[in-house]
């Protein structure tokens, strides 16, 4: 059984020293200022689920995690791009993230938009430079990243959610969640089950990696409702909580059957499954009193 919370201990420092020693690399290269921003913007960092789930998926499947390291630390470069936009002031104009001020607001709106440009470039280089895997592999991981952050990816899902926030047309939840948060979390399952060599099907992958992916959003849209944060879009708004929690729990299931048919026997996936289902549970035993 793995402890989960040390698991996700060392994807964290095995990814920040390798994001760090490959800017490291380059630094003289780099601008002064958007160094500092990178290096802002990236550590001390989040949760890390996403570089979590493609190593989880990896050991899970019973492989060594050298050859994931490289991609998941790419995935975290385009998440952190991912949010970087996100906060900008033509986005959620958000002045806050991980507990302190949002990079625009440190440096400048210029910065944070450069800043995050190059973070979604370099992953790419990242990905590409990785010579723990063969050329076709990684040429398969480079399409994976294009399709799953990109235009029908969850680029795509923020304007969905643009359009959601101003009204302008009704769009399906189920879909923008799709688009904006579980793509990224298919990305990170698909690579880490690539890495791994073993066999998997994959369907099975992308499904797990939809549904744990929209377990997330669910559980973040419940936090957000509950602080009442102004926000882009939001189910529990639309649905309720009673529709949430149930599609919470369907999730859930899924993601049990999946473990259950692959063998997963570390208690990795389910125990980021369990982490991120507990956010909540708090909030489920007052349900009543918040409809
Ligand atoms: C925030 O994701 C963006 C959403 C999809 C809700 P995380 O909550 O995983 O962000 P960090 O990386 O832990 O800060
Ligand atoms: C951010 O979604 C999703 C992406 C950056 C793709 P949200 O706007 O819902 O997340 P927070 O509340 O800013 O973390
Ligand atoms: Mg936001």
């Amino acid at each position: 059984m793995t402890d989960i919370q040390s698991y996700l201990a060392s994807v964290k420092s095995r990814v920040d020293l390798y994001i760090e020693e490959f800017y490291s690399s380059k630094k003289k290269n780099i601008p002064e200022q958007l160094y500092e921003a990178i290096n802002y913007a990236i550590f001390p960092g989040g949760k890390m689920l996403r570089p979590a789930i493609a190593f989880g998926i990896c050991d899970e499947l019973g492989s060594t995690t050298d050859t994931v390291l490289p991609i998941a630390s790419a995935i975290e470069l385009v998440h952190t791009f991912s949010l970087i936009h996100d906060d900008l002031p033509c986005i959620d104009n958000d002045d806050y993230r991980r507990g302190r001020e949002t990079v625009h607001k440190k440096f400048s709106e210029a910065i944070a938009l450069l800043a995050g440009d190059a973070l979604l470039i370099d992953a790419f280089g990242m990905v590409a430079s990785a010579q723990q895997l063969t050329e076709s592999k990684r040429v398969q991981i480079l399409e994976l990243f294009s399709s799953c952050a990109g235009s029908y990816g969850m680029v795509g899902g923020q304007i969905l959610d643009i359009d959601y926030s101003s009204g302008q047309r009704e769009i399906d939840p189920h879909l923008l969640i799709t688009l904006k948060t579980s793509n990224m979390f298919i990305l990170s399952s698909m690579c880490g089950a690539i890495c791994s060599d073993k066999e998997f099907v994959k369907e099975d992958i992308i499904k797990f990696g939809e549904d744990f992916g929209t377990l997330f959003q669910l559980t973040d849209d419940i936090l957000d409702f509950q602080q009442d944060r102004r926000g882009s879009f939001n189910i529990v708004t639309l649905k309720g909580h009673n529709e949430v929690f149930s599609e919470i729990d369907r999730r859930y299931e899924n993601i049990r059957l999946f473990t259950k048919k692959y063998s997963f026997n570390l208690n990795i996936i389910s125990g980021l499954t369990e982490l991120v289902v507990n956010r909540v549970e708090n909030i489920r035993q007052m349900g009543g009193l918040l409809q």
